[in-house]
């Protein structure tokens, strides 16, 4: 664990780079160092050829129980429009090139829902409990949620979940298609580092142009998508690693992947 930052923790396992919220006393409230921090180490890990997925985790029994409200009560608009990291940060990780999972526990809720939300993938442990509270503090999601809420669940479903401010469990948050999978707390961070390692030994590029293709496909229409995926097909059957990748299917042989 590098002790680099102060509050978060980062680890690398083989091509699976690990960021850890770190403030489990106020269970691992976002405040602006805090998210600084998680962007930086996301830029790191982004530029780092050795790691090849992205795992977003936390320290103690809580993924993040949102924005630091103690700091965010002192902010005027402005200041938030203007200094604030918070409203930024999810395109910051919609603009890391590499998957990223979020592996979730405990209270998941405003900004650290939306935090999971703008990740790739998310695993939770069964005691997850998710929600949007903010309207509970007289505020509404202002990283996201109320978009790709939306986008995954239907209108109603996210009208429901943001205006009562509800939380559901792992279980219904499963059933609604919001996490992937879940499991045991003990074994969360094994699934996720399990899953990134199967993903890290594709095709980087594969894996690359999988992602922007997806996320391309959230923000535009049917046609423009497929065309836009087309375009990537090809560029990826030219690549050293898709010719190598075929040739290594037609050799029955394991691939060598070079990034390439
Ligand atoms: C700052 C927080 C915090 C938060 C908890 N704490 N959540 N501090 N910001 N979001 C602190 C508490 O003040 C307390 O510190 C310690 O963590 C433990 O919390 P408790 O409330 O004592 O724990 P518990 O009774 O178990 O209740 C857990 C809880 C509750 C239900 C999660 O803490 C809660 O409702 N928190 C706020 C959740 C929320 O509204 N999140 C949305 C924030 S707005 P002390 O020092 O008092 O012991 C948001 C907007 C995003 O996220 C916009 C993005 C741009």
């Amino acid at each position: 664990m590098s002790l680099q930052y102060q509050n978060i923790l980062i680890e690398r396992k083989e091509n699976v780079g690990i960021i850890y919220l770190n403030r489990p006393r106020v269970l691992n409230a976002l405040n602006r160092n805090t998210v600084d921090e998680i962007m930086n180490a996301m830029k790191d890990f982004n530029n780092d050829e050795n790691v090849r997925v992205i795992i977003i985790t936390s320290n103690g029994d809580n993924f993040s129980a949102g924005a630091d409200i103690k700091e965010m009560s002192q902010l005027s608009s402005i200041d938030a429009e203007e200094k604030s990291p918070l409203a930024n940060w999810d395109i910051a990780i919609n603009s890391v090139k590499k998957p990223v999972i979020a592996a979730i526990k405990g209270y998941t809720l405003g900004g650290g829902l939306e935090l999971a939300l703008s990740c790739d993938i998310i695993i939770a442990s069964e005691d997850a409990k998710l929600g949007q509270p903010e309207i509970n503090i007289g505020l509404m999601p202002g990283g996201g949620g109320t978009q790709r809420l939306t986008r995954l669940l239907g209108k109603h479903k996210a009208m429901e979940l943001i205006l009562t401010g509800k939380m559901i469990d792992a279980k219904e948050a499963e059933k609604l298609g919001i996490v992937n999978k879940v499991v045991s707390k003990e074994k969360l961070l094994d699934e996720a580092i399990e899953l990134a390692k199967e993903i890290a030994k594709k095709a980087p590029l594969a894996v690359k142009y999988v992602k922007e293709a997806i996320l391309f496909t959230l923000e535009s229409n049917l046609q423009e998508g497929l065309r836009y995926e087309r375009k990537l097909f090809y560029l990826l059957l030219g690549s050293e690693d898709g010719k190598e990748g075929m040739r290594a299917f037609i050799e029955k042989r394991e691939p060598k992947y070079k990034g390439k």
